[in-house]
């Protein structure tokens, strides 16, 4: 065990994109351990869009999280200490409570125990919260029925590379948008996707009409804005979107909504936010399902590694400008301080 934890704290909220004087990297004592309580050592850390909204100081599904705190974050940790009857010293357990530091110590309380079947690197790509989102979202919010279509955005991303599997698996005909041609190449050559189309690079509406010509039945939304209004302006009657997020709008101060949402009176669609905290009571039902998928060779994941915490925070931005190839995690396993 290393003698001091480092952790990332939030010291200013940022404008933009965050940046080093946002959330700074410090040294505090390893917390003690009392009785009920366990001392958790970080070994991953996930790295994910919805980090930019809790420290924005706006109200979300969360009050803002305070200037000063350790950076919240999801992560996987190996219990190193105990005085707590249900998580032994060995047990690999994930929280959104451990903080994107070395250390911390815990009451159990939102703790998840890690089946020893779920492969650590696979956690937050397939099982963890991405796959719960993923799953519910597409299955629960969008009702897929097969031979819709289904369009995803944020398409290469954690969330949206499972949505559209998920979306093949049940037998949709899949369109992903995505920021790079090495993405859409990916998501149509080893996913399965039917069709892509690169945002930067071609004009989302017009291509929508084209891979779309029965237009939208499922439009899944990791990322609003301008993307949103042209699936807006392609849905088919009666078409669902789920919204997940809107990535695109995260670093602004004002944001900028849909301009044509008339459109889900034309096609009297329906259009529902969703968060993955309210399907946590039915996590089991989701890894299973995706698990048996992914040992049939149906579900396939990509992970971006960032080794060290030291590089966590640079890496962050990796998220908004599309850099990350796949779920973007920090690795702490040989991290030696
Ligand atoms: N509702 C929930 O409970 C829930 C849970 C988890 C995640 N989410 C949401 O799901 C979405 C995806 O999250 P994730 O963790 O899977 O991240 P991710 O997709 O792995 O990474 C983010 C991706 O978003 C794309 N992006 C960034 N800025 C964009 C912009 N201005 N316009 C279009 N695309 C942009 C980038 O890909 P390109 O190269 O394609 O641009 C980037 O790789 C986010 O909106 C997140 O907040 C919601």
């Amino acid at each position: 065990m290393n003698a001091l934890n480092r952790q990332w704290r939030l010291v200013r909220r940022p404008v933009g994109l965050v940046d080093a004087n946002d959330i700074k990297f410090g040294e505090a004592e390893i917390p003690e351990v009392h009785e009920n309580e366990f001392l958790v050592q970080n070994l991953l850390i996930s790295l994910d869009p919805t980090q930019r909204l809790w420290i924005s100081g706006k109200e979300t599904y969360f009050p803002p999280m305070p200037v000063g705190d350790v950076m919240w974050a999801g992560s996987v940790g190996v219990v190193k200490s105990s005085r707590h009857k249900d998580f032994p010293v060995g047990a690999h357990v994930s929280s959104f409570s451990f903080g994107m530091q070395d250390y911390c110590v815990s009451n159990g309380e939102g703790v998840s125990v890690i089946p020893p079947f779920v492969p650590l690197d696979a956690w937050f790509a397939v099982f963890g919260h991405i796959g719960i989102t993923a799953y519910f979202g597409l299955l629960d919010i969008g009702q897929p029925k097969a031979g819709d279509t289904l369009v995803v955005s944020g398409a290469a991303g954690a969330v949206g590379s499972l949505v559209g599997q998920i979306g093949r698996i049940k037998g949709c005909r899949v369109v992903g948008i995505a920021g790079t041609a090495e993405k859409c190449e990916w998501l149509k050559k080893d996913l399965g996707f039917d069709a892509t189309i690169n945002y930067k690079t071609e004009n989302v509406a017009l291509r929508l009409k084209e891979t779309c010509p029965k237009g939208i039945d499922i439009y899944f939304d990791n990322v609003g804005g301008e993307i949103l209004d042209a699936a807006l302006a392609n849905l088919s009657i009666g078409a669902r979107i789920p919204m997940c997020g809107m990535i695109s709008q995260y670093n602004k101060a004002e944001w900028s909504g849909p301009t044509n949402m008339m459109e889900l009176v034309n096609k009297r669609a329906r259009m529902q936010g969703f968060l993955v905290l309210d399907y946590l009571p039915r996590a089991e039902e989701a890894m299973t399902q995706l698990g048996g998928w992914l040992n049939e060779g149906k579900i396939k994941y990509r992970v971006e590694i960032v080794s060290g915490l030291a590089s966590a925070m640079t890496a962050f931005n990796r998220l908004f400008d599309g850099a990350n190839q796949g779920k973007l995690v920090v690795d702490l396993r040989n991290d030696s301080h």
